[in-house]
């Protein structure tokens, strides 16, 4: 029988949800536990799904679960993740890794040394839309790209999340750990791993008030800046302009576009899995659409409007993805695709932009990482149900 692999679920908040949902479309995880700094988190999310709630201590010493799934605040996911190791689990974290280069190059260090796998989201460059784009830059179709634009933009997480605080705070906080994890991801996976960045940064407002639940109206100092505009250069020579931004209150420019010798493509939303890629290879041309809402991972499965300027009305949201394929790639004892490796390098760019615009320098990217490869049909679905 297909072993399921039995995940300990540390971190029971907001995203929670959405990692159970993934029970619906993946095959070979269940989430069988779950444990919270705060008890009480934990055991209401043990009552909705019915499982059972331990501490983390417990969690983590429990011989039945082969995988930690680590969905803390980014500034716990080293803690936690290193806990799983040591208590030899594999783990899979929400993004960042952690929120510094040195905690990231431990927490890949230990996994090596012990030999279990490390995995990182996002998972979102493995939906439809990204690898639609990834499928048609592979196969040359407007020659090598030169150089883009990318843009995250909003007013910020307060307008929704009920405990935003740690998305302002000074080492944890800004735009850049927070969205930035997703659209880097998606740019190595299209163009490859990073060689220097250039960045500059702005504060907009000090205090910025909660806009939902139990807190709504308390307000809260913001400890960091809130608006980065970088310029990455690729070791494959493509230089992006990325900007991310919690100062933005909307706009109408693409998530990202790229630029090629033969023509131009917008990509679809990296924080989501389906959309269209657009193409163009003429001056004037109408853009040729590539829908992916047929694809494995590009069909649409919410139909929920979110705040966020950038995001469409209706989505494709397979996170789990990257964890399910975690898994597989366990199984059959290959390297999977939300790896360390990948995880780290994008950490190296997200502390990259922090410190070129904190001291007004470029800064030489010091980590590497291979492009992940184009995720197969037969690949997805070995891990769909
Ligand atoms: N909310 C979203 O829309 C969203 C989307 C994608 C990814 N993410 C990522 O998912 C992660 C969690 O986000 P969230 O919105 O669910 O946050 P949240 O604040 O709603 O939930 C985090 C939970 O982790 C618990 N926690 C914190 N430190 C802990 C520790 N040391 N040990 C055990 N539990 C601990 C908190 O008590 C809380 O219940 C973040 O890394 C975020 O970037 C969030």
């Amino acid at each position: 029988m297909k072993k399921i692999f039995k995940v300990g679920l540390v971190g029971c908040g907001n995203i929670a949800e959405t990692y159970f949902r993934a029970h619906r479309y993946f095959n070979n995880f269940k989430i069988v536990a779950c444990a919270d700094i705060d008890i009480q988190a934990a055991k209401k999310c043990a009552k909705i799904y019915k499982i059972k709630f331990m501490s983390v201590n417990e969690l983590m010493r429990n011989q039945e679960i082969d995988i930690i799934l680590n969905l803390t605040i980014p500034k716990a996911h080293y803690s936690v993740a290193i806990k799983a190791l040591r208590n030899d689990k594999h783990v899979y974290s929400e993004k960042p890794l952690a929120i510094n280069l040195k905690d990231g190059l431990s927490l890949i260090k230990l996994a090596k040394k012990k030999k279990l796998s490390i995995g990182n989201a996002p998972d979102t460059f493995l939906g439809g839309g990204n690898q639609k784009a990834k499928e048609l830059l592979e196969k040359k179709v407007i020659g090598n790209i030169k150089f883009g634009n990318a843009i995250f933009a909003y007013p910020g997480i307060q307008s929704y999340h009920p405990n935003p605080e740690p998305w302002f705070e000074k080492k944890e906080g800004g735009p850049v750990i927070d969205m930035g994890p997703y659209y880097l991801t998606a740019l190595v996976n299209l163009l490859g791993p990073a060689k220097n960045v250039l960045s500059q940064c702005l504060k907009n407002t000090a205090i910025r008030k909660i806009g939902i639940g139990p807190k709504k109206g308390k307000r809260i100092k913001v400890k960091c800046p809130t608006t980065y505009f970088s310029t990455i250069k690729f070791k494959n020579g493509t230089i992006i302009r990325l900007t991310l931004s919690f100062d933005v209150i909307s706009h109408l420019r693409n998530h990202i576009e790229l630029y090629g010798e033969e023509g131009s493509m917008v990509v679809p939303d990296p924080n989501m899995f389906g959309g269209s890629v657009l193409l163009s290879k003429k001056m004037g041309s109408d853009w040729k659409n590539y829908k992916t809402n047929k694809a494995l991972l590009g069909k649409i499965n919410i139909r929920t409007q979110s705040s966020r300027a950038n995001e469409s009305p209706t989505n494709a949201n397979y996170r789990g993805a990257g964890l399910a394929e975690m898994i597989d790639s366990i199984k059959k004892r290959k390297i999977h695709r939300c790896n360390g490796e990948l995880s780290l390098h994008v950490l190296n760019i997200i502390d990259a932009i922090h410190k070129s615009a904190k001291n007004n320098k470029r800064i030489e990217i010091k980590t590497n990482c291979k492009k992940p490869k184009f995720f197969s049909k037969k690949e997805i679905n070995s891990i769909i149900k």
